[in-house]
């Protein structure tokens, strides 16, 4: 049986963070009661989303190069004479507002990420006329109580946002600004969606939110609680969180660590840099011994605990001294897998306007001194998986015939010899090689 075609298709382009790929999930779960069907192809779509991403310039300035091919695909079909909505949503939407239809006016819609629920609405109205469609407002109640209950989530793995926003104001970072203040959902609600995803078969969650450890359901159980509560769910055997800020990594959190089987060893903890006077500068509010306590106290409660970070190279007053501190405390952590990034002006944020802005070519160089640093600490982390038996959540059928691929406690891509009927299943395999983003492994006999 084939399934009826969609009256209308919507074509969704994610950028950015994963808190986008969770909301791009949720548009298309609002606009599927009014017959929007997903494409993967923008040509002949009835509505094109955009879901930007302001963090960089780079990742601003791909969003408006987009916005130039989805304009003469827009006019290819009006010739056609057929219509194509275009919204601008995300942070770049919250961002520059009412500006990106000034820049690119055959945008229709822009819509900040709170009011993603006002979309229908605001589709109604850009048809009616091709004025004004603008919601760029702070309502995360709103948000997520008019996006209950409608998830369409498949796969073994899901995101499920349980935080948003940001009050720490680090002076590089736009997130406080398109993302507003820190709101976290009640736990109930989120309690009540991991189990609907577990009840369609999803394994593993993870929690997001652009400070997910500073979660506060209001009375005090705070991340740690939730993860306690989560890991009852029955059906859901992992869960994870991202991306937690140092600062809110409280002994309750470290603690769950210790104790919670399902919450998988792997963490993603941005430290930006080792050195203290960066760290200071960029209002980070720890030093890069503050950091390694955390580290060490994380190590100590789970000896197969694993990190992943974020770095920036280049923030203003950064010197050759202050980037070696950078260096020393990646070589003292030993990251598994990390992200790293020049350092880019962001207009409104204090850094854009502090002294002493590092020139493109020594970022550049710095860059790629730290980049192969880490590399180096991925390989050789996965190298040492050789030979260990982990166990490997199966989501899909891998890329060569009779293979089967899913990701380890450390969310490495890992393939092996497989029946698709074991997709949703953690199956124990021994890791026979390592690459640098994959490990390869053989089903392994464990004793009973
Ligand atoms: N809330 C998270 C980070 C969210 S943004 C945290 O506090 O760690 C994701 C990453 O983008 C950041 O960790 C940082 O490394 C990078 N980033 C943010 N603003 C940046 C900028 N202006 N230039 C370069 N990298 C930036
Ligand atoms: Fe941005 Fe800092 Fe907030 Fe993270 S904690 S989102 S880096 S301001
Ligand atoms: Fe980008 Fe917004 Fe996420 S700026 S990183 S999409 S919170």
């Amino acid at each position: 049986m084939t399934a009826q075609a969609p009256a209308r298709r919507l074509y969704i382009k994610t950028y950015g963070c994963q808190m986008n790929v969770y909301d791009s999930e949720r548009m298309a779960d609002v606009l599927r009661p009014l017959g929007y069907g997903l494409t993967d192809a923008p040509d002949d779509a009835d509505l094109v989303v955009l879901n930007t991403c302001h963090i960089r310039e780079k990742a601003t300035e791909k969003v408006y190069s987009e916005l130039g091919q989805i304009r003469r695909l827009k006019a290819r079909r009006a010739d056609a004479g057929e219509a194509m909505l275009v919204a601008v949503a995300g942070c770049v939407a919250q961002a520059e507002g009412a500006e990106i239809r000034r820049r690119q006016p055959a945008v229709d819609i822009v819509v900040g990420p709170q009011s993603y629920h006002r979309l229908p609405e605001l589709i109604a109205r850009a048809h009616r006329a091709a004025g004004e469609a603008l919601a760029a407002e702070f309502e995360p109640d709103a948000k997520f109580d008019a996006l209950a209950g409608t998830r369409d989530s498949s796969g073994v793995s899901a995101f499920v946002t349980v935080q948003e926003g940001c009050d720490k104001f680090c002076t590089f970072c736009v997130v406080p600004y398109t993302r507003g203040p820190e709101y976290s959902r009640p736990p109930a609600a989120i309690e009540a969606e991991a189990r609907a995803l577990a009840d369609r078969g999803v394994r593993e969650v993870t929690l997001l939110g652009q400070n997910v450890n500073a979660y506060d359901d209001g009375a005090g159980g705070g991340l740690a609680g939730l993860i306690r509560r989560l890991a009852k769910v029955p059906g859901l055997a992992r869960l994870r969180y991202t991306t937690s800020h140092p600062r809110d990594m409280d002994e309750a959190l470290i603690g769950a660590h210790a104790e919670v089987e399902a919450l998988m060893p792997y963490l993603h903890l941005p430290a930006q840099a080792g050195s203290d006077r960066v760290l200071k500068a960029m209002n980070r509010g720890h030093t890069a011994r503050d950091y390694l306590s955390i580290v060490g106290r994380l190590r100590a409660a789970r000896l197969d605990i694993a990190l992943s970070g974020d770095f920036i190279v280049g923030f203003p007053g950064e010197t050759e001294a202050d980037f070696q501190a950078t260096l020393d405390l990646v070589r003292e952590v030993g990251y598994a897998s990390a992200f790293s990034f020049k350092y880019s002006r962001r207009p409104g944020t204090p850094g854009a306007a502090m002294r002493g802005q590092v020139p493109d070519e020594v970022k550049a160089e710095r860059l790629a001194r730290l980049q192969a640093l880490l590399e180096d600490h991925q390989r050789a982390f996965n190298r040492a998986q050789v030979g260990k038996v982990l166990p490997v959540l199966v989501e899909k059928p891998g890329s060569q015939p009779g293979q089967i691929a899913g990701r380890s406690p450390y969310l490495q891509a890992t393939h092996f010899q497989g029946d698709v009927r074991q997709i949703g299943e953690i199956v124990p395999v021994r890791i026979v090689s390592a690459a640098k983003n994959s490990l390869a492994a053989e089903p392994a006999m464990v004793a009973a």
